[in-house]
This record gives structure tokens, sequence and C-alpha cells, in this order.
């Protein structure tokens, strides 16, 4: 008897995955003993569609590293929803010894960050077009040196707030990636989603701030994104970062 295959066709998803099925989903399909994902990078950018075709119900998938998607074992620093590009091409300018992941599911918006990865000269830079529930999770536990969350979009009316990203669980499975003393920086302008974060964060275990208070309204070592410009005033942003003890 013929075998029927179905694939998941990227249409039937919705485009913002990750609080759909409230963010868990892909916890079933990443296992040690999963395929390994094929990454077929274009230059330093991969499309989503070359993840979908790959991608079949209640497939396994194996953990990724560093070494497979840079070819070498460098500190391995992620950026979840990278927009145009800019903060991350500026990180691995300044940071030419590590290398640097960004995810951003976007395709429009991706596209821009796909000319700025390509112009970077230190080999520092991969892109990949997807949900980053998924590409997180195919990270190994304990792997990142550091993740990067600027800006995320803060889904403002309250009836689209369970829409937001940064919930407990999924501040926990990017915890779950860092290495110990590794961080995980968030900014945000938005007071309410500020707000919300700085609750959520108390519910994170393994976690304190760097700072002596939960958060800072201005940083040194940060590369103004197109929102930073855009919405920042004068007070400054709402700077979170938390270090793996
Ligand atoms: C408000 S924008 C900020 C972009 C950029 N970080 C900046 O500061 O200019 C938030 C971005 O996160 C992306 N995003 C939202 N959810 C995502 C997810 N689950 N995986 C990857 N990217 C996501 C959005 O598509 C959007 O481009």
């Amino acid at each position: 008897m013929e075998e029927k295959v179905v694939k998941i066709k990227p249409t039937e998803i919705p485009a913002f995955i990750s609080w759909w099925q409230g963010g868990s989903r892909y916890e079933e399909n990443v296992a040690e003993d999963g395929i390994t994902l094929n990454l077929t990078f274009q230059g330093n950018a991969l499309y989503g569609d070359k993840i979908w075709e790959q991608l079949y119900p209640n497939i396994k998938i194996k953990y990724i590293s560093s070494e497979e998607i840079f070819g070498n074992n460098k500190p391995l620093n992620l950026e979840i929803g990278i927009g145009n590009g800019e903060f991350l091409a500026n990180m691995a300018a300044y940071k030419a010894e590590e290398n640097f992941l960004g995810v951003e599911v976007f395709k429009k918006i991706f596209k821009l960050a796909e000319k700025r990865a390509n112009k970077n000269q230190f080999g520092n830079i991969k892109i990949i077009q997807f949900d980053a529930a998924l590409i997180l999770r195919l990270m190994k536990e304990d792997s990142l040196s550091n993740v990067y969350v600027n800006f995320p979009d803060p889904w403002p009316k309250k009836k689209h707030k369970r829409r937001r990203l940064l919930k407990p669980d999924f501040m926990q499975l990017i915890v779950s990636r860092l290495k110990k003393g590794g961080f995980m920086q968030i900014a945000t302008d938005h007071d309410d989603y500020a707000e919300e974060i700085n609750e959520n964060l108390k519910e994170v275990q393994g976690i304190k701030s760097i700072y002596d208070t939960p958060f800072v309204r201005k940083v040194e070592d940060y590369f103004p994104t197109k929102y930073y410009r855009k919405f920042v005033q004068e007070e400054g942003a709402y700077f979170f970062r938390y270090e793996k003890i």
C-alpha cells in the first residue's frame, strides 16, 4: 500500500505562531534522535520555505550547533525578531570574534536584513526566516552566549496582549539555552509591556539582573534600531539584562 505523507503547509499556520497553542508549539518536535535539519543557507540567509518543506506532522528534529551553522565553534549569540537586521550587523562588527544568529518571522522585513547580512565582512552572521520558538528549541541547553530581544511587538490592544512573546515560559526557554554567565537582553519602549516583562521575569528561575535595579532606562553598549529611533523619548527605553546564574 502506498504510504501517504502529509506535509504541513506554511499557509495553514498563523503568522505569529509562538503564542499559538500557548507558546508550546514545537515542544514535541525536538529530540536528540530526530532528523538533522538541512540548513541550506543562501549567502547568509535561510528562508522559512526551506524549513517548511522538511517539516512533517510529528516529525522530530535534532538540536543544531554553532558548528553546523557557522562551521566553527566561536561563541554563539542569538537575536530574536531582528527586523531589518541593523542591531545584528552592528553587534557582529563590534564583536567580530563571535557568531551572531538572527531570527525574523516576517519575510518582507527579513529581505532587508538579508541585504545587510550579506554585506557582513567577518563571516559571523547567519539569519533564519522562521518562528524563533522553533529555532530556540533547536539550540542545545547551555549553548548560547547572549540572547537579545529588541523591541518585541507590544500588541497594545487589550485583547491582543496574549500574543506578546515574552511570557514566563518563553523567557525560561531562552534561559535554558543560555550558558551560565550569559545574559538575556530585552529592550522595549512600551510602559505596559515593560511592566508585564518585569512581572513575568519574577517567575523565571535561575537568573538575576546585572543591574542593581530590575531594569535601566539607558545603556552605553547598545546600537539603536529603527524602533529605538522612532519611539524612544528623552527618558530612554526599558532595558532588562538578566544573567544566567
Ligand atoms: C517591533 S519589531 C522590532 C524589530 C527590531 N528588533 C528593532 O528593534 O528594530 C519586532 C519584530 O519581531 C518579529 N517577531 C515577532 N514574533 C516573532 C517570532 N516568534 N519569531 C521571530 N520573529 C518574530 C516581528 O516580525 C518584528 O519584525
